[in-house]
Order: C-alpha cells, then sequence, then structure tokens
C-alpha cells in the first residue's frame, strides 16, 4: 500500500478526527538501515540500526510534527504559525505552512544555520528574521508574541509536534517487530527525545511490544545545560542544530531518560564529526553533524563498557547531510584537478 505520512498510518494514535484538513508530504516511512560496517569498528557484538530520518519531505524528522502541528493549526482556523529555529524546523514550517496557504514567520539566530535550511525557508517564502542572539532567545521572543497575537507556535512546545514525532518510534518497532534495547539521539531544544520516550511507552501499553528501550539522549559538549544542570548563557558547538542553551524539553527529557534507566550525556565537537565522518565513510549515509551525536554517543558508551554484547541498538539521525555542504566540504580531501585528458586522468587513478 502507498505510504500516505504518519497521520494516515498512525491516526488510531493521534489527536485527529474526520474534520481535521490532513496537510501532509507523505513524511514518515524513512529507512531503517542495518550498519555492520560501522557495528564492526566499534562493537561487532551489538546489532547496530540507524532510523534515517533526513529521508523526510525537507530533510529531517521536524515533519513527522510539522504535518500535525499545521494540520491542527489549520483545522482550528489559524491563518499564521511562527517558530524560532536552528534551521530545520523553519524549514519544515515554511514548508508545510505553504501547502496550507498560512503565513509563516521563523526567527534563527543570525549567521549560526546552515545555508541549506536558509534556503528552503526562503523559497517557501517564510517571513524570515534573523536575530542578533541565540536560539534561546529567539524561542522567548516567538512565545511572547504567540501568547500576545493571533498566531500559532509551532515549536515542540506545541503538544501535536510532540505527537507527531512519536510515530518515529512505532516505526522503529515495526520495523525491529519489537522494541530496541538501546536508542540513542541527539538532544537540543529536546523535544525529539521526548517524543520518541512517548511512542514507545503507548506502543508497550497498547500490546505493540513487551518491553521498553533505554534512551540515550546526547548533547553537544559546548551546549550541554542538562548534563551540566544549569543553562549555558553562551552555547558553543560546531554542531548549530542543537546550539541550544535551555531547552524547553528539559524536564521531560530528563523524565524519558530516567524512566527508562537511560541517560543524558555529552559529547564533543571532536567525537561528533568523528561519527560525521564513519556514517558518510563506511555506510555511506550522510547526515548533519548534529545528527551524528547519536552514534558518537554509542562510540562513547562503548567505551565505558555499556554493552555486554547481543543488544540492539538504534540511532536516529535527525536531518540530512545535504542541509550543511560546507561543513561536508571542509572535512573532506580537496578533489584533484588536471587537464580534460585520459593520461593525466590515468596518472592520477594509478594506473
Ligand atoms: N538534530 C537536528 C538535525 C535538529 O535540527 C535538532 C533540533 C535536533 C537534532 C534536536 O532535537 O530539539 O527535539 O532535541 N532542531 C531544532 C530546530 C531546535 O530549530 O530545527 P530536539
Amino acid at each position: 500500500m502507498r505510504w500516505r505520512g504518519v497521520i494516515e498510518q498512525y491516526r488510531e494514535y493521534l489527536s485527529v478526527t474526520d474534520k481535521t484538513p490532513v496537510i501532509t508530504l507523505n513524511e514518515g516511512g524513512t529507512p531503517f538501515i542495518s550498519c555492520n560496517n560501522l557495528a564492526k569498528a566499534i562493537n561487532p557484538e551489538i546489532s547496530l540500526y540507524l532510523k534515517f530520518e533526513g529521508a523526510n519531505p525537507t530533510g529531517s524528522f521536524k515533519d513527522r510534527g510539522m504535518t500535525m502541528a499545521i494540520s491542527k493549526a489549520v483545522e482550528e482556523g489559524a491563518r499564521a504559525v511562527i517558530c524560532a529555529s536552528t534551521g530545520n524546523t523553519s524549514a519544515s514550517a515554511a514548508a508545510y505552512g505553504a501547502r496550507a496557504g498560512l503565513k509563516v514567520f521563523v526567527l534563527i539566530p543570525e549567521g549560526k544555520i546552515a545555508v541549506g535550511k536558509l534556503a528552503q525557508a526562503m523559497i517557501h517564502q517564510a517571513c524570515v528574521i534573523q536575530i542578533e542572539g541565540n536560539f534561546d532567545e529567539a524561542l522567548s521572543i516567538v512565545k511572547s508574541i504567540a501568547s500576545e497575537y493571533p498566531v500559532t507556535i509551532v515549536n515542540s512546545i506545541n503538544p501535536y509536534r510532540l505527537e507527531g514525532q512519536k510515530t518515529a518510534a512505532f516505526e522503529v518497532c515495526d520495523h525491529l517487530a519489537g522494541y530496541p534495547d538501546y536508542h540513542f539521539l541527539p538532544v537540543g531544544n529536546a523535544g525529539n527525545i521526548t517524543a520518541y520516550w512517548m511512542g514507545y511507552k503507548e506502543y508497550y501499553k497498547n500490546g505493540r511490544t513487551s518491553g521498553l528501550p533505554r534512551m540515550m539522549g546526547f548533547q553537544a559538549a559546548g551546549s550541554a545545560p542538562i548534563v551540566y544542570g544549569h543553562v549555558i548563557e553562551n552555547p558553543r558547538t560546531i554542531a548549530t542544530a542543537i546550539r541550544i542553551g535551555n531547552p524547553a524539553g528539559w524536564k521531560t527529557a530528563v523524565e524519558a531518560a530516567t524512566e527508562s534507566n537511560g541517560q543524558i550525556d555529552m559529547v564533543t565537537d571532536e567525537e561528533i564529526l568523528k561519527a560525521y565522518g564513519m556514517l558518510a565513510s563506511l555506510e555511506g549515509v550522510f547526515c548533519e553533524a548534529a545528527s551524528a551525536a547519536s552514534v558518537a554517543g554509542v562510540i562513547k558508551k562503548n567505551k565505558e563498557g555499556l554493552f555486554s554484547g547481543g543488544e540492539r541498538v538504534v540511532c536516529t539521525l535527525t536531518g540530512h547531510g545535504l542541509k550543511d555542504t560546507e561543513m561536508a566540504i571542509n572535512l573532506s580531501k580537496r578533489p584533484v584537478t588536471v587537464k580534460g585528458d585520459k593520461v593525466e586522468v590515468l596518472k592520477v587513478l594509478g594506473y
């Protein structure tokens, strides 16, 4: 059967009725990839899987939540939506908002979002406002505006966002015909880990699975407020998608980790970039840097002796590598330039 997007696929688990206009780009149904090469390099005793959310229509997991948030906004009569973003939320809001005929306002931290994400918001004709400040400051402005003016906030504090995003956990269980032992994912504003945990619990409660994974969330070391237990005023990291110092989902993310006997930890930029490179060179998977925090987390925890062998470990890769080609180019070997001549090319090939 044709994949019809997460609302139709998982309608019974979502707050939608026959009256809800479904605004969808057929998001979800993303690749679930078994990773033998990567497992071999990290720990051959574990079964490692990737949920590649970069394959969503706008290139990130945000589309799962945005189909719900925009559909409900339209149902409730909204004419405009607003969000703060490190890039992916704004790209997704702009696309789904365009499809729904809504006005879309996005606030982004100037100079701190990948250019692909900026291009997306612009081509969908969102009103893009760059602020001289960080994501946390943008979110606080957005919250204040949404509480005073007729505009719906579509950040993950909108409960429909998390509802949509929990469908990724359903898909993981559907793929595995069960639940994983561990689920690793990057943490930024801390919505996604909250959503996955909701999804896993719901499937368990409904008898679809017989157990629950341990939720393992990873912040970037320069932007790790949850790990340090205090707000970071000037968050820093090369992984701009998760450059957040005061996550809105702080409390629920901690709950997810605690209830599941998991953990919120951090990885350095160096560890993130190493995992980013390994995913591309060993598995042919091009994700954005922030996404690789999940795999960096597996490498870190493996070194600490977390796994005893035989575990099923899932990593969410939240966004597509094409969002930030500058990052990939900067980290890679330069192309060789030669004359348009077979002999010259053969010299390079070593034949
Ligand atoms: N990975 C990517 C690629 C992201 O864009 C984000 C968040 C995360 C991970 C973290 O997810 O916030 O639910 O903990 N991006 C948001 C945005 C903040 O504005 O696009 P989270």
